[in-house]
């Protein structure tokens, strides 16, 4: 038995064909709506969920939400309906682990619980640190941008804040931050805020003393206090509660921590980076974060563009992970003609790297040495989204905020990109793509 899997559909002919699919394999559990699925995941540890996303009047983002609100994160897998694109970007964005449309292609299916199991397992590796393995490819201005502020931020000790969509590489980034640091030698030690539950994230965090808490027999050395000299990095950092929030604003104000049930602060020398893929500005609108600590903690803010707005990365990569799977598997790479490449770059890759990281590996080890055709591919490639219909509208939408900002500023283009809020290069770049 590989693992747990659960199934949720109301539909009783697709629940049943999956679990027999699946039943070699795993151990499957079924839900027909999502209450029903939520009692399951409180009870089971599950690997693998795959969810529909309409079933009646409830919708399965739900349970990829509450999914990954869990300590051990299981890997999502939605199924939409063939076409609705919008939707499966939707569920990346929640975090989703990759999606199929319906009628659901089995092997493609399988392909994907396959994947998401050696995933699952790489989660659970003791040994994170990516910096030194895999280089960072890309070529976009975009990309360069983005390089030449890790350089320069890397040395200083400011807090960095990296956001951007879901794949984007801002782990990536937070590992190349610290291995570029005079704190490389020093431990990087990363912190994945939404996977740990609320009660226990400021122990985890802040360490706690004997008896601190019911259930605190002895002294707890907390993450803060491993990261000593090195860089402490708060993955999903919009995910902290209250209190925890402003333990970490005192951090930033003294420079030291007082461990749970202690009464002595201790100095602590900690360079923190964040990332998030929220809008913490919306999040402090909604007074679900604190202003003053946003403030303090993206001094320095590293933006990862999207893939999509950076087509010719995706060749790049293409190319780059073409090549690493297949010798990483001890076969020839597959051949990439013209024609797949401009489909793929033209795609608007909803999961980012990640998902083009995938893609790569599926096709180098299913057609090692072989060219690639359209028909190899995936029909979530071919829809028509994927051919640009959603840059025009994007586009648009862009155009007319463009538009609007250069008239309030009465043609000034740097005010204009100030009103914005985007760096004047980015700017110009945009007015010379969109011909203004
Ligand atoms: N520039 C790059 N070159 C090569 N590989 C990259 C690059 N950026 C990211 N990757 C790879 O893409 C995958 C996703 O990157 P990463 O985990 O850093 O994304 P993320 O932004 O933290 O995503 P999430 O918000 O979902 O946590 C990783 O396997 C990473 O190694
Ligand atoms: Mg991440």
């Amino acid at each position: 038995m590989q693992g747990l899997i659960l199934i949720v559909d109301d539909e009783k002919p697709t629940r049943e064909g999956l679990a027999q699919l699946f039943a070699d394999d795993f151990e499957v559990y079924t839900a027909s709506q999502p209450a029903e699925a939520f009692n399951l995941m409180a009870s089971e540890r599950f690997d693998i969920i795959i969810t529909d996303l309409r079933m009646g009047q409830q919708s399965g983002m739900s349970i990829i939400d509450k999914a990954l609100q869990l300590p051990y994160k299981p890997k999502c897998i939605m199924m939409t309906a063939y076409g609705s694109i919008e939707i499966a970007v939707e569920a990346m964005k929640h975090g989703a682990y990759d999606f199929v449309s319906k009628p659901v292609q089995l092997d493609r299916l399988e392909s994907i619980v396959k994947r998401a199991m050696l995933d699952k397992t790489e989660d659970l590796s003791p040994t994170p640190l990516q910096a030194n393995t895999v280089p960072m490819v890309g070529q976009s201005v975009e990309f360069a941008e983005v390089l030449d502020k890790i350089q320069r931020v890397a040395p200083a000790k400011t807090s960095v804040l990296i956001t951007g969509e879901t794949g984007t590489g801002k782990e990536l980034v937070a590992h190349q931050l610290h291995h570029l640091s005079p704190r490389s030698a020093q431990p990087f030690v990363p912190v994945h805020c939404a996977a740990l539950p609320d009660n226990l994230i400021e122990s985890e965090l802040f360490g706690h003393e004997r008896g601190a808490f019911t259930g605190a027999l002895q002294r707890h050395i907390g993450l803060f206090e491993s990261a000593n000299h090195g860089t402490l990095f708060l993955d999903e950092i919009g995910e902290i509660d209250a209190s925890t929030q402003v333990k970490l604003l005192r951090f930033l104000e003294t420079k030291s921590i007082e461990r749970l049930g202690g009464n002595q602060l201790i100095p602590l020398d900690v360079r923190l980076v964040c990332a998030t893929n929220r809008d913490l500005q919306a999040e402090v609108k909604a007074g679900r974060f604190r202003e003053d600590l946003l403030y303090r903690l993206n001094v320095v803010e590293i933006h990862m563009p999207p893939l999509r707005e950076r087509p010719s990365d995706v060749r790049l990569l293409l190319e780059y992970y073409l090549r690493f799977f297949a010798k990483e598997n001890g076969v020839r790479p597959p051949i990439l003609p013209e024609e797949v490449k401009s489909i793929l770059q033209n795609y608007i890759w909803p999961g980012n790297i990640r998902e083009l990281r995938n893609f790569a590996e599926n096709m180098a080890v299913m057609h090692s040495g072989k060219k690639i055709e359209t028909s190899d591919l995936d029909p979530k490639f071919l829809a028509p989204i994927g051919q640009g219909e959603v840059s025009p509208t994007l586009e648009k939408s862009e155009q007319a905020l463009i538009s609007e900002a250069l008239k309030k500023a009465n043609g000034n283009k740097s005010e204009a990109a100030r009103l914005l809020g985007i760096p004047r290069r980015t700017f110009y770049r945009k007015l010379e793509r969109l011909q203004l």
